[in-house]
């Protein structure tokens, strides 16, 4: 009676072996922790890659209460983001998510209902707006970001000496997302740009910790104290006041930026008010969406171009390749978004290091809202899934030689299909900045590409990037040296 009364015996059945989906297979489930081990590895993408040759593209794991289902093939994810994105469009609720998003208000981490559809759909029609305007003549996305692309021309002030890059990227892309954001940009050494970074970059880090995520599979440790989580209190309230005062000082400036998404999503909310189901969208909401687009919008670019460096290193060839055709095609000139599909060289160099290192490789996480099902086994509601895009993309039954860097397997006859690519995930949840992505890594690379050429330090051997990349919730290339030999036509 007494373990019935405390609500032991329910705790306790929770670690028994899944029986909701008997069927799905995984590694065996330890009592009380379950298959927390397997998710404590230090490079998560390529350990459940390396589960799925064991227990095939679909398999599950237990951690504390929760099941969770990985998917590791771009068949199985678009069946379940894509064909039953309404079963799958949700995300899991957390304690230690619910405080990183502001009690879920972020559109990234915030479960799928009324208000959050509301909320995506604000947010989605003003970056939409600013993207369109790319497309016509006159103020465009890309005359936001081609000044940006001309500050990485500070690459010249290297005079070719080797210098760790990763900085200046994570600037570039920063002021590409402050300037659509607020209409407002920085130069590298702002206090306020690195304040607002850092503050940013610990909490994608501190909250992807496994002391964190602890807290979230076993609430008794909350009880414990926890310096870590302290410390991710401490930057939430830092990155929360820096908002507040950008948001504060756009409100109150006399000429706004007219373009900024930030005036954008504050009229939509005027429009908005009590017109869709009720749905009251309010600052909050703004507050929110913009640390979405900064967090979402930064790291992501930044360690792509990272990438993108760090593999042409390795294949000096490629790097000719591409330079050869922007000087066929471009004649001199700096490139135009629209020039992408003349540009074949260069779009397969941009898919390959997608496909390569997808720099969110687990995607965020699902959850079933409903009961359904993946690839025939049934999914309880409230099931997480993890689509493994690192997996899908190194599935060898879609990939010839899936570990290799070979750009030239999306040129014509080279096999690879553009189709099986799945970096932005899909369907509801699909990456809210995929065309501004799209467009910042085309103009970004051509732009480099076309200016600099790229070598490492003539060291070692050794000196080359090491590739195999540090797994958090973003995935990036360790730090590396890299030598900008301006080009003779480049003009800073
Ligand atoms: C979500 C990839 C750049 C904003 C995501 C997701 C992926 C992804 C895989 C999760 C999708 C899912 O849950 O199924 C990428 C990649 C990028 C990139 C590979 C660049 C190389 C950006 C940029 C922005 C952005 C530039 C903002 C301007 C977001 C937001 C979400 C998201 C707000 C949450 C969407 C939601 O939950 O509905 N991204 N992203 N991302 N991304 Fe990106």
């Amino acid at each position: 009676n007494l373990l019935v009364e405390s609500g032991l015996l329910q705790y306790l059945y929770q670690f028994l072996p899944c029986s909701s989906s008997p069927s799905l297979p995984g590694p065996p489930s330890f009592f009380l922790i379950g298959n927390m081990m397997e998710l404590t590895h230090d490079h998560l993408p390529i350990h459940l890659t390396d589960l799925a040759q064991r227990y095939g593209n679909i398999y599950r794991l237990k951690c504390g209460k929760t099941t969770m289902v990985v998917l590791n093939s771009s068949e199985f994810i678009r069946e379940a983001l894509v064909k039953k994105w309404s079963d799958f469009a949700g995300r899991p609720v957390s304690y230690t998510g619910d405080i990183v998003s502001g009690g879920g208000h972020t559109i990234s981490l915030g479960d799928y209902n009324d208000e959050w559809r509301a909320h995506r759909r604000l947010v989605h029609s003003a970056l939409q707006r600013c993207c369109q305007k790319s497309l016509g003549t006159n103020c465009t996305l890309v005359d936001y970001i081609v000044p940006y692309l001309k500050n990485i021309m500070v690459l010249m002030d290297y005079q070719g000496s080797a210098v760790d890059l990763s900085e200046d990227f994570t600037v570039a892309a920063s002021n590409v997302i402050t300037t659509l954001a607020f209409g407002k940009e920085y130069d590298k050494s702002s206090l306020e740009l690195q304040q607002l970074h850092s503050c940013l970059n610990k909490i994608v880090a501190l909250w992807g910790s496994s002391w964190i995520s602890a807290l979230d599979s076993f609430p008794l440790l909350r009880k414990l104290p926890n310096p870590v989580f302290a410390r991710l209190l401490k930057e939430v309230a830092k990155r929360d006041e820096i908002i507040r005062k950008h948001l504060n000082n756009y409100k109150s400036q006399d000429k706004k930026h007219e373009d900024a998404i930030t005036g954008s999503l504050l009229q939509g909310l005027d429009k908005h008010q009590n017109t869709e189901h009720g749905v009251l969208l309010t600052d909050i909401h703004v507050h929110m969406a913009t640390v979405d687009l900064l967090i979402g919008g930064t790291e992501t670019t930044a360690a792509w171009l990272n990438w993108t460096l760090a593999f042409l290193l390795h294949r000096p060839e490629v790097q000719t390749k591409v330079y050869e055709e922007l000087c066929t095609v471009l004649e001199g000139r700096y490139p135009k978004y629209s020039d992408r599909h003349r540009l074949p060289v260069l779009c397969s160099l941009i898919n390959e290091v997608l496909r390569l290192r997808p720099v969110a490789p687990l995607a965020v996480p699902h959850r079933a809202i409903r009961d359904s099902s993946i690839a025939g086994y049934s999914i309880p509601k409230n099931t997480v899934i993890i689509p493994n895009l690192f997996g899908a993309h190194h599935d060898p039954a879609v990939w010839t030689d899936p570990y290799s860097f070979k750009p030239e397997r999306f040129l014509e006859g080279g096999g690879g299909s553009t189709r099986a690519l799945i970096p932005f995930g899909g369907g509801a949840r699909l990456c809210l900045g995929e065309s501004v992505a799209k467009m910042e890594l085309f103009l970004f690379t051509a732009y480099l590409l076309r200016d600099f050429q790229f070598i490492s330090p003539p060291e070692s051997e050794a000196s080359l990037p090491d590739l195999r990349g540090v797994a958090s919730v973003v995935l990036k290339v360790k730090s590396y040296t890299v030598i900008a030999c301006p080009r003779p036509e480049s003009n800073p």
